[in-house]
């Protein structure tokens, strides 16, 4: 159980994200089975000892009643999460509209809705100030537990507005917003009804984080281009007011991940996995299933790579772990179908009565299942279109110290600025060279395996993801008190 511990000597953090890192189930009227979600963001804060942090977010459930909502509010404070009730209507407009429906596909590369997505779309200005309706929500329950010298984090782009609301409360509260997703060339943004709004309100923040150079370059250029506002080195000024942006390329928590390989069950499971698929090489995709991710794009590469290479059948499985999501939102369900009609067609054309090439899973697995898995792998695929950072691919890293596999990267996720030497790159788009890329990785000499993993494993295991929480956080302490210095001077 995250977070349990009171610490009160320690100064307070308070994590701002859309989601609270739960999963809750509601068993009575007023009772509540919850489970903490560690993702990258949970274990990242986990590792950062030295502030007394709070989660506050929407707890993923609708809760219309007040007896629930006192229930649940009473359970999560035990885990330290405070929830933002949201009732089914602004989850509609703010969350599976302006946040995945314009600003999630936008930010990746995908533009605004046109075409089919733009008959399923509802007007833009609704949802937009549902979006803003609910981000004054995020703010009113912040404010709530506001105390004095708190730090406020707020996570990604459901919550461009919070800065704006929490610093209209009170100017002295020390504001910090991360992205998780790429930040787009500024002529994308621009094309965004609402830009110059959204820009304005980030901009209130004292630091603004991106995982990589160019995502805040691209911001700078967004506010100087379209607010026609000053960028300095440091980031951007506005009325001799800076407002810090600088890049912060997320981690994993290796060890977490390297312990996990001793366990017996895992031990367990990498021998199921090695007896089951022996002689034959194992490729792994583990994807959330969202278009951004490449997974039909991989899967035809992966057609081509098999009608290319005769003697490669039968040899060689790919299973491919798509975790459902966002599944309200209609472009996602497409997503579905179109991904089981390519893997059944494949199958078909290429499976024999006792193997099948392609093993995809609609479903997440459990920690331990997944560590071994990719601990038996010998290529892992991450073809994202495009991918804030991808984490997916510095886990498979960390758990390849015996086998050293090969990582074949999408040069368009974060994770290729920081693993591109020691992995393939490839352009998601061109299905002929990740196709060529697959022949080459597995067929690769071990010694380049080895140098190539080397280079990896370094890398995720010296950059970790409690190293980029406290360095934001101290980054975020220094920025507050040099601009403290500034005004006195
Ligand atoms: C991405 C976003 C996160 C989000 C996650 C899962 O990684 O950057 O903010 O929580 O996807 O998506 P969901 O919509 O299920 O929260």
């Amino acid at each position: 159980r995250a977070f349990a511990e009171e610490q009160p000597f320690k100064q307070r953090l308070l994590v701002v994200a859309n989601r609270l890192p739960v999963s809750a189930i509601r068993e009575g009227v007023d009772s509540y089975d919850l489970e903490l979600s560690v993702g990258g963001l949970v274990s990242a804060l986990l590792g950062v000892k030295e502030f007394d942090t709070r989660w506050i977010g929407w707890p993923g459930v609708n809760v219309p009643d007040d007896v629930g909502q006192e229930a649940l509010t009473k359970a999560l404070a035990e885990m330290r999460c405070i929830p933002v009730f949201l009732d089914e209507e602004i989850v509609n407009q703010y969350y599976n509209g302006y946040c995945n429906n314009i600003l999630w596909p936008l930010f990746h590369y995908l533009g605004l809705p046109h075409e089919d997505r733009l008959a399923t779309t509802r007007s833009f200005q609704t949802q937009f100030d549902a979006y803003k309706k609910a981000n004054q929500m995020f703010a009113d329950v912040v404010y709530k537990y506001y105390e004095e010298g708190d730090i406020v984090w707020c996570h990604d782009y459901h919550l461009m507005f919070l800065p704006k609301c929490l610093k209209e409360y009170n100017n002295k509260i020390k504001v910090g917003w991360f992205l998780h997703t790429p930040f787009p060339s500024s002529e994308l943004h621009r094309t965004l009804p609402s830009r110059s709004e959204l820009l304005r309100a980030v901009l209130a923040a004292d630091l603004v984080g991106f995982h990589t150079y160019d995502y805040a370059r691209h911001f700078v250029s967004a506010c100087t281009r379209i607010l026609g506002l000053e960028g300095t080195p440091d980031g951007v000024e506005d009325q001799g007011k800076l407002t810090r942006v600088a890049a912060f390329p997320i981690g994993i928590d290796s060890d977490r991940f390297i312990r996990a390989l001793e366990l017996p069950e895992v031990q367990e499971r990498m021998k199921e996995l090695k007896e089951r698929f022996a002689g034959r090489k194992v490729m792994l995709g583990i994807d959330r299933l969202d278009m951004i991710k490449g997974i039909p794009q991989k899967i035809l590469a992966f057609e081509q790579f098999l009608e290319e290479n005769p003697h490669w059948h039968d040899k060689v499985v790919l299973l491919q772990i798509a975790v459902p999501t966002r599944t309200d939102v209609p472009e996602y369900q497409k997503l579905t179908s179109q991904v089981h009609e390519i893997v059944g067609r494949i199958n078909g054309r290429f499976g024999t009565l006792t193997a099948v090439p392609i093993h995809h899973l609609d479903r997440s697995l459990d920690f331990h299942a997944l560590c071994a898995l990719y601990a038996v792998t010998d290529v892992a695929l991450v073809t994202s279109l495009r991918d804030g950072m991808n984490l997916v691919s510095y886990e498979f890293v960390a758990c390849q110290a015996s086998k050293k596999g090969v990582l074949i990267l999408s040069e368009f996720a974060g994770a290729a600025q920081s693993l591109g030497a020691g992995a393939l790159l490839v352009n998601p788009w061109n299905i002929t060279e990740v196709a060529a890329s697959i022949g080459y990785a597995l067929d690769m000499p071990a010694d380049e395996r080895e140098k190539r993993h080397q280079f990896n494993f370094k890398h995720v295991t010296t950059h970790t993801s409690q190293e980029w929480a406290a360095t934001f956080v101290s980054e975020l302490n220094d920025t507050i008190v040099e601009a403290q210095l500034r005004t006195r001077q």
